[in-house]
């Protein structure tokens, strides 16, 4: 009820009420003094008993008993009357207050009553708007900080890589290793592909891990799949190589496929794969990885597969979880933070690809990415697009 309307019927309230039951009570108590009063047979009937009754020594006992009966008349109205305009004024605001003090508290989930009536009606309608779009704005940071936290410690996961590489080619040049002009040319021109790569990533890193944007910044580009797996794997099989691990690669795409990603990102799927062929290797047989790039109608599919350990069937459906590792890898001294492929599913998904694997425990595992072609009818005149 609109507390505008419980006003008046309050106002009205307060002279009626009081009127009626003080008709009431004059009533009850001159019948009851009539009944008492010994001469009652011989009073006459009609309105001569009012008479009677405001003229005979009945009067002083029925003024007495009204001026009780209207003190008590005015009491229960008031009470009456307070109670009922309290649940209406003052419960809501109870209400009301207790909301806020959640909001206050944190708690955006606290809910009012949906039929609060009267004017309280639009007063909790605006509560209701304000906390959900507090709540949406505090779950939306929260997604944001989860995704910024996410992708510092991406970028520091695929940090360790080139690091790794490096001190292996110092410390190769330290002990000798690179014993000819062509191996020592060789080394350092690893040295400073590495170097940049982690140049890259730390720019990556302060750029986004600033305030503005915390998504993985991509810059699409159209690749020729011969030329760019074909530089790829120039530098991987040089690593490879230094650990003895031997590298079969095939391209059997027409020459002139080209796929539209980012060349970064793609790099750091593929040396996440190979860097977990490498730490899972199987040192009782010749380690060997195969890296085919194969045809597939509209899309371009790439395998990369190892003669390593495997994954048993049971840990085969998590891998791509971020923080996963299998039993094994956690209980050996190689296993890293479970976060490596979680990283390629992702670069991997945001280029619109699919991936999966395929192993069996002790004979090896398989990585199978697939890649839409990029089509000359796809053209829009455009040679790069950045996200
Ligand atoms: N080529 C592989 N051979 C055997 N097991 C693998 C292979 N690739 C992945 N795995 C299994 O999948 C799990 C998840 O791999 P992922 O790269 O996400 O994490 P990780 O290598 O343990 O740690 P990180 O990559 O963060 O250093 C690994 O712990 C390992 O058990
Ligand atoms: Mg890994």
């Amino acid at each position: 009820m609109k507390f505008k309307t419980r006003l008046q019927i309050t106002f009205l309230t307060i002279i009626v009420l009081p009127v009626l039951l003080a008709i009431i009570a004059f009533v009850i108590i001159g019948k009851v003094l009539f009944v008492m009063h010994p001469g009652f047979d011989r009073i006459p009937q009609g309105a001569r008993q009012m008479e009677y009754l405001l003229t005979s020594d009945l009067a002083k006992p029925l003024f007495f008993y009204m001026a009780i009966s209207i003190v008590f008349i005015l009491a229960l109205t008031g009470i009456l009357l307070t109670v009922w305009i309290a649940k209406g004024l003052i419960d809501p605001i109870n209400q009301l207050n207790v909301a806020m003090q959640n909001i206050a508290e944190g708690n955006l989930e606290y809910r009012l009553p949906e039929n609060a009536g009267g004017e309280f009606e639009n007063l909790y309608k605006n509560y209701e708007d304000m906390r959900l779009r507090l709540k949406e704005s505090a779950d939306e940071k929260l997604v944001s900080e989860t995704q910024n936290r996410e992708l510092v410690s991406n970028i520091t996961h695929d940090l360790k890589t080139p690091i790794t590489s490096i001190k292996g080619y110092v410390e190769g040049i330290m002990d000798g290793v690179a014993d000819t002009p062509e191996k020592m040319d060789k080394y350092i021109k690893t040295i400073y592909n590495k170097a940049n790569d982690m140049d890259k990533l730390i720019n990556e890193l302060t750029v986004y891990s600033g305030i503005d944007s915390n998504r993985v910044p991509y810059h699409f580009l159209r690749l020729n799949v011969a030329d760019y797996f074909g530089d790829c794997i120039e530098e991987v099989g040089l690593d490879l190589e230094s650990k003895n691990i031997k590298l079969d690669y095939s391209n059997l795409t027409p020459p002139d496929t080209q796929i539209i990603a980012d060349p970064e990102q793609l790099k750091r799927v593929i040396n996440n794969i190979i860097g977990n062929s490498v730490k899972y290797i199987d040192r009782t047989k010749i380690p060997q990885i195969d890296i085919r790039i194969l045809d597939e109608a509209d899309a371009v599919r790439i395998e990369i597969e190892d003669n390593g350990r495997g994954i048993s069937a049971k840990d085969l459906p998590n891998i791509f979880e971020r923080f996963y590792r299998s039993d094994s890898s956690r209980n050996s001294s190689r296993g890293g933070s479970g976060i490596g492929l979680s990283i390629v599913k992702k670069i991997v998904e945001d280029h619109g690809g699919y991936i999966w694997a395929t192993s069996k425990e002790n004979e090896g595992t398989c990585m199978h990415i697939v890649f839409r072609k990029y089509e000359i009818a796809d053209n829009s005149g455009e040679e790069v697009y950045e996200q």
